[in-house]
């Protein structure tokens, strides 16, 4: 009931904004899919982010609490890409990136965070609390410990300490990370590596609440196997996650060197701004990958999942396999990305 309250609020206000004669016509351009709160996460893991983060939307809690919650729910889970659940680095090191946005602009981040479970709450602490954006490393692991957190050991998830173990035979530094096998049984089902280990990596999450503002977050272990010290798009603002507020907002998941080349999430959000449809907008980002070097882009994965202000949202990979999870008032279900290299 609050939810359809402040809806009417808001489109009253906008209703109001515009010269009378055209204000009926403009509504129904305007706002004839506007669908929120909505939450959109990467992966089919996301159904359990969307999920946590849904019972804050509901509420009509701001979309920036939903966003720390479906995180740290996927953090506490025993994954193989999240959390100190997550895929080491090649000297068998769990090291951690997270970032978030809210709808202000304001932000924050960290990287290689090393023994603390919730790297989104530290991210989002280092937004509110610091006038600085990322804290990487040993600050951001005694930022965190000044802050309350507790430093726990990394226990590698079962997934985790097998690939890891099947890695170490040849300790060949070879970043595939994201090519599902094709044979997994299609696109729903879960993604494997060609040990048997799910292969899966960053979540990334977006979420618009019942005042339409809008918030994102990522949490992830990062490339699994990575040199020490190597940060991905993940803890990058405009790399990993991007928000904007008047716009829409945009997160990524595959080869974060290759997101970061492109400033990925930054430029889905200026394509929305363009007037480019989200899915658009996302395909257009993985068309510059792909552009820049043709040959690279068939052995890698990025995947592109963007929202706009109407709660329209959009996804598209340089490769088969990638999905993503929308929870909504209309719907709650995984759907599968469009992809450039089939
Ligand atoms: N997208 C996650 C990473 O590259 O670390």
């Amino acid at each position: 009931m609050a939810d359809k309250i402040d809806r009417r609020k808001f489109l009253q206000l906008s209703a109001f904004s515009t010269p009378l004669f055209a204000a009926k016509k403009n509504f129904a351009d305007n706002f004839s899919f506007l669908t929120f709160p909505i939450v959109i996460s990467t992966w089919d893991t996301g159904m359990q982010v969307n999920a946590a983060a849904w019972k804050i939307l509901s509420a009509n809690g701001r979309a920036v609490d939903a966003i720390e919650t479906g995180a740290r729910h996927i953090e506490d889970t025993l994954n193989c890409c999240v959390g100190l659940g997550g895929n080491p680095d090649r000297d068998g090191i769990v090291t951690l990136d997270a970032c978030i946005m809210d709808e202000h602009s304001n932000c924050g981040a960290v990287a290689g965070l090393e023994q603390i479970k919730h790297p989104i709450s530290v991210a989002r602490k280092v937004m509110e609390t610091t006038p600085h954006v990322l804290l990487v490393g040993n600050g951001a692991q005694q930022f965190a410990i000044e802050n309350g957190f507790a430093k726990e050991p990394a226990q590698l998830s079962e997934s985790a300490e097998k690939a890891y173990k099947e890695w170490l035979k040849t300790s060949q530094y070879k970043p595939l990370i994201n090519i599902e096998n094709k044979k997994s049984g299609g696109p729903f089902a879960p993604n494997f590596l060609p040990n048997g280990t799910p292969n899966h990596d960053t979540m990334g999450l977006l979420a618009m609440d019942t005042k339409g503002n809008l918030s994102g977050g990522v949490t992830t272990s990062g490339m699994a196997f990575k040199l020490h010290g190597r940060v991905g798009d993940s803890a990058v603002i405009g790399a990993g996650l991007f928000v904007d507020n008047e716009v829409g907002a945009a997160t990524s998941s595959g080869v974060g060197e290759e997101v970061i080349r492109i400033c990925g999430t930054h430029l889905v959000v200026e394509f929305m701004r363009q007037g480019n449809s989200p899915e658009m907008a996302c395909k257009k980002a993985v068309d510059r990958i792909v552009k820049r070097n043709p040959e690279k882009a068939k052995t890698l994965q990025v995947g592109f999942l963007a929202i706009n202000k109407k709660g329209v949202y959009g996804a598209y990979a340089i490769q088969k396999g990638f999905v993503f999870s929308v929870k909504s008032g209309n719907e709650n279900k995984i759907h599968e990305s469009k992809y450039a290299i089939g």
